[in-house]
């Protein structure tokens, strides 16, 4: 009897109880507000792009109205510099009263009877980047907050936090949002804290812990920034790969399409990636002043269905050879352990016009005797039979990608 009951303890003690929402089988859709609107809280001399409520009902209705609704795109995420800068007398947060008058229960009322879904952030240490209250100390009070207001989806950032502690503190946010019993979908930012402090992340811990991660640098408005992103999924692309799956994805950082920064081809460039990455799409532009372009690109159904296949598979860089990168994910259909693809070509080249590239299937490990169906995402009626010995070609745009649907016949 000692010996069961000693056993039994040892046994309930070491259980790690990881995130039990069931949320995120494919990457979470929205539009979250900080690459494009940051920290901007002058409301009185901008009041159209200050963080305010009046923002992010608009991006509701544009979401609604642009049709990225009927895309898959659900969350609407308010990022930092959202609160008053101190605590109210219960130790609770609550926010700026001059930029949110209605409460934050307001903006999840309003977003819901739309059929969306709202967001809101924190961080795991003392203060937020922007320098706002940190939840540090009061995660179950903080989580209970959310959960009483609605929240849908939690990013808990990492500044003003030892990110050696990381590993204690995210999993004790994980189990305060738990007990509340409303199923918020986690965003952590664990790894990324630790990568910039030359730790290696536990990614195992990580991906029990959190529906999706950041791994590496804040995006920024500019294709520089886009290629380092890539660069260090494509040297880390192992460790990720193993790391992702339903329920759990790294996040790459948000979607910039439509701003300022990237042409065209580069803003098709990084959603396909951005796809075959599994990665969330959380768009960070301005929805009240996109160009139809743009929209079509973030709406396009072929792209959207290979970031949101159910397997839920990260894909990775198979190919680079002279500015010229393959990357290929495996999607369903499948049969008998044999994948349909999504293969990016990417042209990193800056110096003349489109390129011609010509691969055998069999060299991408597209091995399938039944052989394969291809198109182009953009081209999705043309239909063309290929074999493993047969070579595809296409023609890629400098800074750009052409992006092929390979599908098994079942
Ligand atoms: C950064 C984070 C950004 C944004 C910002 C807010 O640390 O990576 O995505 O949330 O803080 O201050």
């Amino acid at each position: 009897m000692f010996l069961f009951s000693t056993l039994a303890f040892c046994f309930s003690t070491s259980v790690i109880y990881g995130l039990d929402n069931g949320l995120a089988r494919t990457p979470p859709m929205g539009w979250l507000s900080w690459e494009r609107f940051v920290c901007n809280i002058n409301c009185a001399d901008d009041p159209e792009n200050c963080i305010s409520e009046k923002l992010y009902m608009q991006m509701a209705d544009r979401i609604v109205d642009l049709g990225l609704k009927d895309a898959g795109y659900e969350y609407v995420n308010i990022d930092d510099c959202w609160m008053e800068k101190a605590r109210d007398n219960s130790s609770r947060l609550t926010p700026d009263p001059t930029r949110f008058p209605n409460g934050i229960k307001a903006i999840a009322d309003y977003v819901h009877a739309k059929g969306l879904k709202l967001g809101i952030y924190t961080d795991c240490g003392t203060k937020t980047c922007g320098g706002y209250p940190g939840s540090y100390e009061h995660y179950d009070t903080d989580a209970e907050t959310f959960a009483e207001w609605g929240i849908d989806m939690l990013k808990v950032d990492g500044c003003y936090a030892d990110p050696k502690e990381m590993d204690t503190l995210y999993p004790q946010i994980t189990t305060a949002l738990n007990k509340t019993g409303r199923p918020i979908v986690f965003s952590c930012s664990w790894p990324a804290y630790q990568v910039d402090s030359g730790m290696q992340p536990n990614y195992a811990a990580i991906a029990e812990h959190c529906n999706l991660w950041r791994n590496f640098n804040d995006i920024e408005d500019s294709w520089q920034s886009v290629l380092s992103i890539i660069d260090f999924y494509a040297t880390h692309q192992n460790d990720l790969v193993a790391a992702a799956g339903p329920g759990h994805w790294n996040d790459p950082d948000m979607i910039i399409a439509g701003n300022f920064g990237l042409s065209y081809d580069e803003a098709k460039a990084q959603f396909c990636l951005w796809a075959i990455m599994a990665s969330p799409l959380l768009l960070s532009n301005d929805l009240r002043n996109i160009k139809p372009e743009f929209t079509e690109l973030l709406t396009n159904k072929e792209i959207i269905a290979v970031n949101q296949d159910p397997l839920g598979m990260m894909g990775k860089r198979v190919y680079n050879n002279s500015g010229i990168e393959i990357w290929k994910r495996p999607i369903s259909p499948e049969s008998n352990a044999q994948y349909s693809y999504a293969l990016v070509f990417f042209n990193r080249r800056t110096l003349g016009g489109p390129v011609s590239v010509t691969m055998q299937l069999s060299s991408l490990g597209l091995n399938n005797e039944s052989c394969y169906s291809v198109y182009d995402v953009f081209n999705s009626s043309q239909h063309e039979k290929f074999c493993p010995p047969n070579n595809v070609t296409v023609k890629v745009n400098p800074s750009g990608v052409t992006m092929l649907i390979a599908k098994i016949f079942v």
